[in-house]
């Protein structure tokens, strides 16, 4: 059924995909998520998402979720950023994010989606160094 078929999606995605309520908890984590940041997929569970990054978004990440609320000002919703995200081992890497928004239950929720810039940024520096 429909179901079956979103959890194979999920399971099977390349890229990290997390959501969140309106809290910035997180709610569920793919098997991607769990790789690149290096966690167990459970430890994710019920902990604020600014756990997978560094400062300044880490301090600062609860707000960017309420201002969004409060004002319905798109920062990354529909546009995507590149920003920094912060592996288990304390590494950062660079990482491409999409947001959008959901309601559940009444409740708004968020999905991210994380795709791992790392090896891209790498051929980059090399082929610069090349020249
Ligand atoms: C906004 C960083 C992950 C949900 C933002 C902004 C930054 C940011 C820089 C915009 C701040 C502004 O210009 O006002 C990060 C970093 C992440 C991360 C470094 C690394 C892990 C996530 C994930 C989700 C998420 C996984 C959702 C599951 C949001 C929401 C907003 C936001 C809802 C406000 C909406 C908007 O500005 O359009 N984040 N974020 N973030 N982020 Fe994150």
């Amino acid at each position: 059924g429909q179901a079956e078929k979103l959890q194979a999606i999920l399971e099977s995605a390349v890229d990290a995909i997390i959501t969140i309520d309106s809290n910035g908890s997180i709610n569920s984590v793919n098997p991607a998520a769990a790789r690149l940041f290096g966690y167990d997929q459970e430890a994710f569970m019920g902990r604020n998402v600014h756990f997978l990054m560094p400062e300044p978004y880490h301090s600062e990440h609860d707000g960017y979720i309420s201002n969004y609320i409060a004002t319905g000002n798109r920062k990354i919703i529909g546009k995507g950023r590149e920003v920094t995200g912060r592996r288990s081992d304390g590494t950062l890497f660079p990482m491409h994010l999409a947001v959008s928004e959901f309601t559940m239950d009444g409740q708004v929720h968020f999905t991210g989606i994380i795709h791992d810039l790392s090896a891209h940024k790498a051929t980059e520096i090399a082929l610069h160094q090349a020249q």
